[in-house]
């Protein structure tokens, strides 16, 4: 297969990465820093904060070999609240809107059988209780611009958090509404569980993040902390599996040692919200 991954250069994504590749599979991998190219792994210049840098990504993806799947695993979580130069949340701009701009670029060339994976998180779901502020809602124009939202938290803080657990909301509730505008693609979203030691940490200070990786998962529920070999596999699995063949937008979720399927919270089932989610994205960006 030929797989077309975000978020490839770090984290369980490097692992998934690594496990597609010495599988046989071939993998073109956007990268802000350039991998070393191999007989397997081709890595093309993507950084998501930069609109003009996923067009031209999209543009040599399409010039390329067909995609059989497409991994959109990128993501980040601030310390604190940023703005993009445009104005824009950068957490909801990087994890939500940049992948979406990828999707509407490459949709049209996706064949019927492709596989879309979108890396959410538990976190998206105040049923979790997690440490990090949950969502209160999916309006793309208020996650955009946090100063028109009354439901802001008042600690920078929980703004970034929120922001956060909100643009991994919005990735679930697009894997569920790309599920019902292409049902011939096979879509799915994945919670990795709690994934310590990965680079997700890397806007606290080093010692800051290396006690939450070796603190969190001995306080959350056991079943619910993952491992970079462990959600990795998953991801590869989902991607290349035979088994994952036809999802139409289900939420894979990590029970350590399991990947089960459930559902999201209940915001995320909300398919009038996600179709709105979708179109003022694409609004936003400037595309609809
Ligand atoms: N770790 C967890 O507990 C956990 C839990 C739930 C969900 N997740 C999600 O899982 C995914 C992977 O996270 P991780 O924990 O493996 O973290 P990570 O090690 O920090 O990996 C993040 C990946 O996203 C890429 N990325 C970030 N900003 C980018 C940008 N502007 N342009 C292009 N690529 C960019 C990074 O590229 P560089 O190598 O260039 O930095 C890296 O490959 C994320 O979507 C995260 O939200 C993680």
């Amino acid at each position: 297969m030929h797989i077309v991954m975000t978020g490839g250069t770090s984290g369980f994504g490097q692992e998934a990465a690594r496990r597609m590749a010495a599988a046989g599979h071939s993998l073109t991998i956007g990268a802000r820093g350039r991998g070393a190219d191999n007989a397997t792994t081709r890595f093309v210049r993507l950084d998501l904060e930069d609109l003009a840098s996923i067009d031209a990504f999209a543009e040599a993806v399409r010039r390329g070999a067909p995609v059989d799947a497409l991994v959109l695993n990128a993501g980040l979580q601030l310390a604190a609240p940023e703005r993009m130069a445009n104005g824009i949340e950068k957490t909801f701009f990087v994890n939500h809107l940049a992948h979406v701009r990828l999707l509407h670029r490459l949709l049209g060339d996706l064949a019927p059988g492709t596989r879309v994976v979108l890396t959410g998180s538990g976190t998206h779901d105040p049923a979790e209780k997690t440490p990090v502020t949950p969502p209160d809602h999916a309006d793309a124009r208020r996650l955009a611009y946090p100063d028109t939202d009354p439901t802001l938290p008042r600690a920078p803080r929980k703004q970034a958090f929120r922001a956060y657990s909100s643009s991994k909301l919005a990735c679930i509730m697009i894997a569920r509404h790309l599920a019902r505008l292409r049902p011939d693609l096979s879509v799915m979203a994945f919670d990795p569980g709690y994934v310590p030691w990965t680079g997700l940490g890397r806007a606290n200070h080093p010692i800051i993040a290396a006690l939450v990786s070796i603190i969190l998962p001995r306080t959350m529920a056991r079943d619910r902390s993952s491992t970079v070999p462990l959600s990795g596999g998953f991801l590869a699995d989902l991607a290349t599996a035979p088994v994952y063949a036809e999802e139409r937008g289900t939420y894979w979720s990590v029970r350590k040692p399991n990947l089960v399927a459930i559902e999201p919270s209940t915001l995320a089932r909300d398919d009038a919200a996600a179709a709105k989610l979708w179109e003022d994205s694409l609004a936003l960006l400037g595309l609809a």
